[in-house]
């Protein structure tokens, strides 16, 4: 095979932002190993393919697609699993999918120089399949983020939550954290390239424990938000039972951390949420709403929701609606109950047929849709800043996003043209459940 045909490598990307970060480090450290991305499964000489499996069948899904890469064996590719399913399969991929030679969870990419260089070997079945016992974070020399202006960094890998429904703590590996002086260092490279959104990320950012022991969750919070340069900074996600009072405040004092925090509930009983495992109850996970309410700022809290959790009867699910009434939230994320190998409950029965999920769901989400409409109504007439994310030309609109994460659809005075990246003041004229609408304040 000619070198430049070895050299070059596709990827392909499912899941959640961590799944998203992750490749952007592996395309990083391809390329530092003299690989070159290219954007079709045939220009390339070793195939990726990153997958998640928080939910429903995603193994089958990965199978499915690794079917369709089948025919391209023959040309001599070579083909690689990495991510949540390949952790989760292990080397089972490699009976079901013999043209697969490699499989690699998350927790081992540190190992991926090695690894490239067996495939390179000649290799045919090339493991990184490191369970919960790895201590080290996947830090990279250079990472290829896709946007230049806003971009994540991990302060946070892995999870000790073991919530009864969630596989990522056997698909992600145990929490280990990223010393304060390394993400600060990263912002600072990233202010001074020119980003000026930074996003922190983690299972679980709320349970940060700098191993130098320089800095609270909080603190880091604080210090990435006083980098010169960085405008606005994100976090996710957040565990209510590990989410404190100085995460408000910090908010509150530092001008750059943004009016927003996600703060998953799953459900709003606090039976279901023993079940769950999640470490909290009801009101327990209200009172941080309560502190996050009495904030100066205006902050925007979203959530994530499970529907029927074995067990959930109506009163318990009736509890999730008066929640969503009562905290009021501006984005919620539902989903139903799936089964997940490894976790505790899959040996719980899964109780409630699929059509009553189905039932749930919708009414979670007809409920939500209208309190975001009252909530996103209450912006109009106001001016909020955004930053530009791009146009959309065919409504001759550009897209925006404002510190609570909401997107705000605006036009401009055709003179003038607003780059993406840039931070304008918009008036709210208008809303929708989902988004906004307004004018560029000349
Ligand atoms: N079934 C349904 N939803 C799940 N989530 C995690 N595991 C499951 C599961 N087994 C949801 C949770 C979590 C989000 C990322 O995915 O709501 O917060
Ligand atoms: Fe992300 Fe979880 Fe999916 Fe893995 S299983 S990709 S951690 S959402």
């Amino acid at each position: 095979m000619p070198q430049s045909v070895e050299k070059t490598f596709f990827i392909e990307t499912f899941g959640c932002q961590m799944n998203v970060h992750d490749s952007e480090k592996v395309i990083g450290t391809l390329i530092g190993e003299g690989y070159r991305q290219v954007q079709s499964v045939e220009e390339a000489g070793l195939i990726l393919y990153n997958t998640c499996s928080i939910r429903d069948k995603a193994e089958q899904k990965v199978f499915h697609r690794l079917n369709d890469f089948k025919k391209f064996q023959k040309q001599g590719k070579r083909f690689g699993v990495l991510g949540c399913v390949a952790q989760q399969e292990g080397e089972k991929i490699f009976e079901r999918a013999p043209y697969v030679s490699l499989v690699a969870g998350s927790a081992s990419y540190r190992n991926l120089p090695q690894m490239l260089a067996q495939l390179e070997a000649g290799n045919s079945r090339v493991t990184g399949l490191d369970d919960r016992q790895t201590d080290e974070t996947f830090e990279t020399e250079f990472t290829a983020r896709s946007n230049p202006h806003r971009g994540y960094i991990t302060i946070i890998e892995g999870c000790d939550k073991f919530c009864s429904y969630c596989i990522v703590p056997y698909t992600r590996g145990k929490e280990r954290s990223r010393t304060s002086d390394s993400v600060l260092a990263e912002a600072r490279r990233m202010a001074d390239a020119g980003y000026s959104e930074i996003q922190l990320l983690g299972q679980n950012v709320n349970s940060y424990m700098d191993s130098s022991g320089k800095k609270s969750f909080a603190g880091l919070l604080a210090a990435v938000g006083e980098v010169p340069g960085i405008r606005r900074v994100r976090f996710t996600t957040s565990h209510p039972r590990d989410f404190t009072r100085d995460i408000v405040e910090a908010i509150d004092s530092v001008p750059a951390l943004c009016d927003h925090v996600h703060l998953p509930v799953q459900s709003g009983s606090s039976r279901t949420l023993k079940a769950m495992m999640r470490l909290y109850t009801r009101e327990e996970y209200l009172e941080r709403i309560s502190w996050i309410k009495a904030a100066r700022r205006p902050i925007s809290i979203t959530t994530d929701i499970i529907v029927g959790f074995p067990g959930e009867t109506n009163s318990d699910f009736e509890e999730t609606i008066t929640l969503l009434d009562e905290v009021g939230y501006d984005g919620v994320f539902a989903f139903k109950y799936s089964p997940r190998p490894h976790t505790p409950a899959i040996n719980m029965i899964d109780s409630i047929v699929d059509e009553e999920k189905s039932k749930r769901l919708a009414i979670v989400l007809d409920r939500q849709r209208e309190i975001q409409r009252v909530s996103y109504s209450k912006h109009v007439g106001s001016i909020v800043e955004v930053m530009v994310e791009g146009k959309n030309e065919a409504r001759g609109q550009w897209i925006g996003r404002t510190s609570q994460n909401k997107t705000l659809n605006f036009t401009a005075a055709a003179e003038s043209s607003p780059a993406a990246g840039s931070y304008h003041p918009i008036k709210v004229t208008g809303s929708f459940p989902n988004s906004l609408v307004g004018e560029l304040v000349a």
